[in-house]
Formats: structure tokens, C-alpha cells, sequence
């Protein structure tokens, strides 16, 4: 087999067979196909697309390049859940203790930030000593033991993805739905969870800007998922403005704390509600989603999720007490309010742009080697459809230091347009994809 007929192949637009797909990424992981085939490969893939087959046996591949984590060893059902990213999306941080209260074991491998969104790691290393670069007996010991555990993604899972996705970055080739949906894919299925809850976001804020384009990665990862063997469910959820109001480290997991006392913004609380429903039907723990509703709100109420949260902190080596008093959590030395220079209805917020506030505060990682700054970000007052007059606070904001202070601040007005005319909310929920 030569790389060279399979790009020609690609080019004429004909399906690539399974072994072709193996040999190329066999090939790839391995070094002995250079880049500039890839570049190429991935071109023709951008042009022609591929097969609902090709995409399996692409995603199969990528997820056999390197470890499969075992979770066996784990009793019950193991779900799974993935955000395509946001701005202020903490769900994580809520939505899986919450579950796990209810009795779902979650087994969970999340990633750092990079850009305008934040990962689910960097949030919890608010917690003072907290860890996640565990070994994979400890995480499984744990999830046996308390039914919660996250850990950092290891560096040989799907590496055939890593290499992969970094080539794309840079020739062009990401936004490919078959591209797009493989890659994530192979992660998850590489992670070893029975089934697997997508939460796929769509707006300004998200990776898919068109509803339509969000419907149709969320078909394509369920078809991969189910297809390999695990049960996937795809949420289609709104990214047209932040998720809740906090946006930044600390001050999202103040949020997913208050949320877990009973308090926390709506729209955050039902995205929870609404994705924690699918897994814990999917784990058997519930016969139907309104089943698991009323456990989800109940151990809301009575305290077990918060109490999760807090011995899952413990248990990677931070302070309990920090859940309990959120107020010992980083705090920045400099929180003032952003006033409206406008009056009228919020009609629109550039979401990605309040997520580059957070990161020119300090909050996110321009590379990787960036240090974050755990304190600063953004809590929203006023969010679309709502009725502002002029000086009244948008937000506060909260910083570390004046100029990045400015200059966020100007950047978060420029963000947000308004209207004398009522404006519709749009709805969270989008859609589902079975
Ligand atoms: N996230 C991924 O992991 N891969 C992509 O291709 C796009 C987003």
C-alpha cells in the first residue's frame, strides 16, 4: 500500500477502504508518513468528505493508536459526557457530582484550556492542592470507592488524534464535520466509557456558529458512537451568549457551588438537569428522564451533591473546607462593576469576545505554557433580552491589574449590542440526537 494512491484516491473523491484508513494512521502515528502527505490527505478529505464508514473506521483507528483505558474494573455503568466547549461553561464542575450522588460512577479524563474557553482542569485547580495528574489505578480505586473522579488527559491517548489535530490547526483543516466528529470521538471512546452524553454547543461562542452545523456533528458523533458499540446521545445546547454569568476560573466554581446549594443561574441549572438526566438514565439508574430529574433536584436539596463535590476535592488533595466557604477561594485584588453607557433590550452579545476578556484578564492560556491567573473574570448581571438603563452594571468584573482591567472592559462593552425593541430569549435546549 502506498500513501500516495491513497491521496489520489481521496482526490478522485472514491471511499477509502478500512485498511487504507488503518495503514495511513498506523503510518502517521508511527512517523513513517510525513506531514506533507497528510496536509494533503486532509485537503482532499476537506473537499470530497467522507463516508458515515469511512468516519467509523477513521475514529476506530485514531482510538487504537495508543492506550484504551479499561474501566472494568469500575462497577456499573460508566457514562461519559463532553461539551464541545464554551464561554462559562462550568458544567462539569456541577453536573458531575450531582450525578455521581445519585449513584452513576463517573470516570471522567478532562483537558486544560486553550484560547477564549477554559478546561474543566484548570477550574478545579482553584481548589487549593488539588490534583489531577493521578495514575490510572488511583482514578479507578476512586471511582470505586467515593463514585467520582477526574483526571488530565494522559499523553498516549489516541495520539494518532494529537498529531493529527495539530496538523489540521495549521493547513486549514479543522472545520470538517468528519474531521471534527473522528476527533473527539476516538478520545472519548479511547477513555473507556460505556456510554457517552455529548453536549454539543451552537452560537457566536461555539465551534459550530450554525444550528444546523451543530445538528449535524451531534448525528455524525452519535452515529460514531453508537456505531463503536456505546451508547451516545447528543444535546444541542445555546452558545450565543456565556453559560450562566461567571466567566473565569475561581469565579465558575463559585457558580457550580452556588448551584449545588439551590442557588446558581437558571439556564445553568437546567443544562445540568437536562444532560445529567440522559446519563443517568443511560447508567440504569432511572427507568425515564423524569425519573432522574427528580433525583438530580433531590440530591440538589438534600445536600449529597454539594457533599460529593466536596470528598471528591478531598480526595485529590484539596481543602473541603473551600466547597463549604467558597469565599477562601482565589480572589482578585481589584473588582469593579461595567456600567452601560446604552439603554434598551440586550439584543445581542458576542460571546466569544467575553471569553477573550477573561483570557486578556489572565484567565485563559494565549499557549500552552501560559501560567492562568485562577482569580480574575467576569460575572454577568445582564445577559439577552434584558432591559438595561444607562449606568446600570452590565457586570464586575475582576482583576489583578489596571491596564488588562481597561482593556477587558472596553472589550466587553464593544460585545454587546442593544435594541429598543423586545427581544425574544432563545430557548437553551435545541435539541436531541438519539
Ligand atoms: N475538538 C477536538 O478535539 N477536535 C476537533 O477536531 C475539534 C474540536
Amino acid at each position: 500500500m502506498r500513501m500516495y494512491d491513497i491521496i489520489m484516491k481521496k482526490r478522485n473523491n472514491e471511499a477509502l477502504s478500512k485498511e487504507e484508513i488503518d495503514f495511513l494512521i498506523e503510518g502517521y502515528t508511527k512517523g513513517e508518513i510525513p506531514d506533507y502527505q497528510m496536509s494533503a490527505l486532509t485537503m482532499a478529505i476537506f473537499f470530497n468528505k467522507m463516508t458515515a464508514e469511512e468516519t467509523l473506521n477513521l475514529t476506530m483507528a485514531m482510538a487504537n493508536s495508543g492506550d484504551m483505558l479499561d474501566l472494568s474494573a469500575i462497577k456499573g455503568v460508566k457514562v461519559d459526557k463532553h461539551s464541545t466547549g464554551g464561554v462559562g461553561d462550568k458544567t462539569s464542575l456541577a453536573l458531575i457530582p450531582m450525578v455521581a450522588a445519585v449513584g452513576v460512577p463517573t470516570a471522567k479524563m478532562s483537558g486544560r484550556g486553550l484560547g477564549h474557553t477554559g478546561g474543566t482542569i484548570d477550574k478545579l485547580e482553584s481548589f487549593t492542592g488539588f490534583r489531577t495528574d493521578i495514575s490510572t489505578e488511583h482514578f479507578i480505586e476512586q471511582v470505586n470507592r467515593i463514585g467520582i473522579s477526574i483526571m488530565g488527559q494522559t499523553a498516549d491517548l489516541a495520539p494518532a488524534d494529537k498529531k493529527l489535530y495539530a496538523l489540521r490547526d495549521v493547513t486549514a483543516t479543522v472545520d470538517n464535520m468528519s474531521l471534527i466528529a473522528s476527533s473527539i470521538m476516538s478520545k472519548k471512546l479511547a477513555a473507556g466509557a460505556d456510554a457517552i452524553v455529548l453536549d454539543v454547543k451552537t452560537g457566536s461562542g461555539a465551534f459550530m456558529k450554525k444550528e444546523e452545523d451543530s445538528f449535524a456533528l451531534a448525528r455524525e458523533m452519535v452515529a460514531i458512537g453508537n456505531g463503536a458499540g456505546r451508547k451516545t446521545i447528543g444535546v444541542i445546547s445555546d452558545m450565543d451568549q456565556p453559560l450562566g454569568r461567571a466567566v473565569g476560573n475561581a469565579l465558575e466554581v463559585k457558580e457550580a457551588i452556588d448551584t449545588l446549594n439551590g442557588g446558581g443561574p437558571e439556564d445553568f441549572k437546567e443544562l445540568c438537569l437536562t444532560l445529567g438526566s440522559y446519563m443517568v438514565v443511560a447508567a440504569g439508574k432511572a427507568a425515564d428522564k423524569e425519573e432522574a430529574r427528580t433525583k438530580l433536584s433531590e440530591v440538589i436539596t438534600n445536600g449529597a451533591a454539594l457533599e460529593k463535590l466536596a470528598e471528591f476535592v478531598e480526595a485529590q488533595g484539596g481543602k473541603r473546607e473551600e466547597v463549604y466557604n467558597p469565599e477562601l477561594l482565589p480572589k482578585a485584588t481589584m473588582v469593579q462593576e461595567i456600567l452601560s453607557e446604552e439603554e434598551g433590550y440586550i439584543s445581542g452579545i458576542v460571546c466569544d469576545e467575553i471569553g477573550i476578556c477573561s483570557l486578556i484578564l489572565g484567565g485563559g492560556r494565549e499557549t500552552k505554557e501560559s501560567e492562568i491567573d485562577l482569580s480574575v473574570g467576569l460575572v454577568l448581571h445582564k445577559k439577552k433580552g434584558d432591559y438595561v438603563t444607562k449606568g446600570e452594571s452590565l457586570a464586575t468584573i475582576h482583576a489583578n491589574d489596571t491596564d488588562k482591567l481597561e482593556a477587558a472592559k472596553k472589550r466587553f462593552l464593544a460585545a454587546y449590542t442593544f435594541s429598543g425593541q423586545k427581544i425574544e430569549k432563545a430557548s437553551l435546549i435545541r435539541g436531541v440526537v438519539e
